[in-house]
């Protein structure tokens, strides 16, 4: 065997070889177990042949590793070129959101309500006859128990016309003293325009105590008010009529937007109703076991889409529900 032949071409080989792959290949076949050279170191038997060939395989390994971390350092220099990040760049923007208009009115009024102490409860929009009709002194001919604005579910299970009945069920499970507001959603039977939706939300308040009068409802209103539509705002009550209040009382607010010059919003009456009132019907404090001798109550109610329409001036509520980010996207 020729030795030096060997050693020309496998450094040739290792040389030329282009990948690890190829480079695989020459180790297989120039010092694999069958290649030419570990046959003839197999087959050495004096000592010079022995250290020749030892030499030219010394050689040859070195040539391999050389090559080697040659091919794999390309191989990570190429990896490093082209997978590279340029982390200066701006990300791709994580699109956020944020609540609902209503939902932020809701928690708004909330929260001016936990500030006067009062407990915010939950009501069912799924609820009985009882609830929403009998106890509220609604008798069984009143015109809103009809099917024509309420929807029936099944026999006396009804979808809640008004959050009052959260009245009825919070005063039958406790005794007086009672300050609570209850927020939610309301169904009737309404034919959707621009100042209708059948699905729409109301707060609901309510206060029972020793000696509880319109004072306190006037007041009360007052700070919600100036909460809602600012400081200077002043609330005036108007004669009205619900079966649950002895009286009832329309309460309105002063114009926010002309203050009391006249404008559109307030129909140039320098005032804007803004929902129903009253002192708790001594009837209704019976039906849930209080004695109207005892104690008295203060009730109200308004709308929160009617809220949004006024601070926002929104031409159309349906608006509020059709899921158009362009709109919603305002408030
Ligand atoms: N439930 C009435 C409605 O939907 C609003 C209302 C009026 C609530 C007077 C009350 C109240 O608590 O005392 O129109």
């Amino acid at each position: 065997m020729d030795a030096e032949a060997l050693k020309t071409e496998a450094l040739t080989a290792i040389r030329d070889a282009s990948g690890l792959e190829e480079l695989d290949e020459a180790r297989v076949r120039y010092r694999g177990r069958k290649s030419e050279l570990k046959q003839a170191l197999r087959e050495v038997r004096d000592r010079d042949t022995g250290m020749a060939l030892n030499a030219v395989r010394e050689e040859i390994e070195e040539a391999f590793s050389a090559r080697s971390s040659l091919l794999e350092r390309a191989i990570t220099d190429r990896r490093l070129t082209e997978e590279v990040v340029d982390v200066t760049l701006p990300g791709e923007a994580v699109p956020r959101g944020h609540l609902h208009l209503i939902t932020q009115i809701r928690r708004e009024v909330e929260d001016v309500f936990i500030g006067l102490g009062y407990e915010v409860v939950d009501g069912d929009e799924v609820e009985d006859t009882w609830h929403l009709f009998d106890a509220l002194n609604m008798p069984p001919g009143h015109v809103t128990r009809s099917p024509l604005h309420t929807l029936f579910l099944n026999g006396d299970i009804v979808l809640r016309t008004e959050t009052s009945p959260s009245q009825i069920r919070v005063m039958e499970a406790r005794e007086p003293p009672v300050y609570i507001v209850s927020l939610g959603r309301v169904y009737r039977r309404d034919t959707p325009d621009s100042t209708h939706v059948p699905i729409f939300h109301q707060v609901e308040g309510l206060a029972v105590d020793r000696g509880v009068t319109l004072a306190d409802l006037k007041g009360t209103l007052l700070h919600l008010m100036r909460a809602l539509f600012g400081e200077d705002r002043r609330v005036r009550f108007g004669t009205d009529f619900f079966p649950f209040t002895e009286p009832s009382l329309q309460a309105s607010v002063s114009c926010f937007i002309c203050e009391g010059t006249g404008c559109s919003t307030c129909k140039h009456t320098g005032w804007i109703e803004m929902g129903g009132s009253g002192l708790v019907d001594p009837t209704v404090l019976t039906n849930v076991g209080y004695d109207p001798e005892q104690v008295s109550g203060f009730a109200f109610g308004l709308g929160l889409e009617r809220i949004a329409l006024l601070r926002h001036g929104l031409p159309d509520l349906r608006q509020l529900w059709q899921n158009d980010l362009r709109f919603l996207r305002q408030f």
